[in-house]
């Protein structure tokens, strides 16, 4: 490639077939909608369907074909029929970007968790990323013009994360993963590459921060982390949208098996807040009771 470059051509998305898991809302969404201006036919995949749906009216709005799949991608049937309800739709993949994902719910000390609460955000973060990119991979393989895959983890896949450790866990080992996959599809010119957010606005976040129901130290868990942030406020979707298209994009061209942090800053500071207040686990409260009733007796 030569220094004369148009932007719309290093871009390099235009009449391109995209799928976004968790694309109803918040990055996805941005990035859904970023991707079509950008000249791709998108679908949208995601747990709740209504979301899925009006997301892709607004790609329609926006002179671009889309399809609305309505899927668990924590299950494993739903990342190879999301494949091929897409490629039905809209042809074989060249883009593929995986935001499905969160903490499952499970939020407490690691000392609690049981091995179901260890597995949920394993499913939801780490084994939908490896069915989803084994599906799309395929696909990409059969259209036969190469493509890009875009991972999603998380800050708390860098640093530690207390109360999240499945949620953590599975996030680190997104990035491993991306590196291996990276390395087995560049003979198909299939790029993978990761990108980790650290904490955003979205609506499970703002109702976390708020809801009376959120664990104890929630609401100031989010208050410090806005306060410590050095570019001053945590992130919109839109902030992190366009990382998620350049690693989309042929803008990223020359790389793969790399990941790429939007977090304002956060990680670069010591004063990054554990999520939740700091709370003594059950487990240690019954240990320590056992002993003292051994004691007394
Ligand atoms: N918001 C943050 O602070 C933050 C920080 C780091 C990483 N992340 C990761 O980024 C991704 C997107 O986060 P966001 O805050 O933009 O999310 P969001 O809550 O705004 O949107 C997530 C979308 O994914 C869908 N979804 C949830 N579970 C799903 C499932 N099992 N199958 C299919 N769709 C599902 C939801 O319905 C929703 O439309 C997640 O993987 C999250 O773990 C978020």
């Amino acid at each position: 490639m030569t220094g004369d470059v148009r932007l719309p051509d290093a871009v390099g998305l235009d009449g391109r077939t995209a799928l976004v898991t968790g694309g109803g809302n918040g990055m996805g969404l941005a990035t859904a909608l970023l991707l079509a201006d950008a000249g791709c036919d998108v679908s949208i995949v995601d747990v709740d369907a209504a979301a899925a749906e009006a997301a892709a009216e607004q790609v329609r709005s926006r002179g671009r074909r889309a399809a609305a799949i309505t899927a668990d991608m924590s299950t494993t049937e739903a990342p190879a029929r999301a494949v091929a309800e897409t490629v039905d739709a809209l042809g074989e993949l060249s883009v593929a970007v995986n935001f499905a994902g969160g903490t499952a719910g499970v939020m407490k000390p690691f000392l609690d968790i049981t091995p179901e609460e260890w597995q949920r955000p394993l499913a939801l973060n780490l084994t939908s990323t490896l069915l989803s990119c084994q599906a799309q991979a395929l696909s990409m393989i059969r259209g036969g013009r190469g493509g890009t895959i875009v991972t999603v983890g998380s800050s708390s896949g860098i640093t530690a994360a207390p109360n999240l450790a499945g949620y953590g866990a599975a996030n680190a080992a997104v990035i491993h993963l991306t590196k291996t996959m990276a390395l087995e599809l560049a003979p198909y010119d299939i790029r993978v590459n990761c990108l980790v957010p650290g904490t955003h606005w979205s609506a499970g976040t703002r109702h976390r921060a708020t809801s009376p129901d959120s664990p104890p130290g929630t609401r100031e868990f989010f208050q410090t982390a806005e306060r410590v942030t050095p570019l001053g406020h945590l992130g919109e979707p839109a902030e992190t949208a366009g990382v998620a298209l350049f690693l989309a994009s042929e803008l990223s061209r020359y790389m793969t098996g790399h990941h790429v942090v939007s977090d304002g800053g956060i990680l670069h500071t010591t004063a990054r807040p554990a999520f939740g207040a700091p709370r003594t686990p059950d487990a240690v409260t019954a240990a320590l009771g056992a002993v003292k009733e051994e004691n007394d007796e």
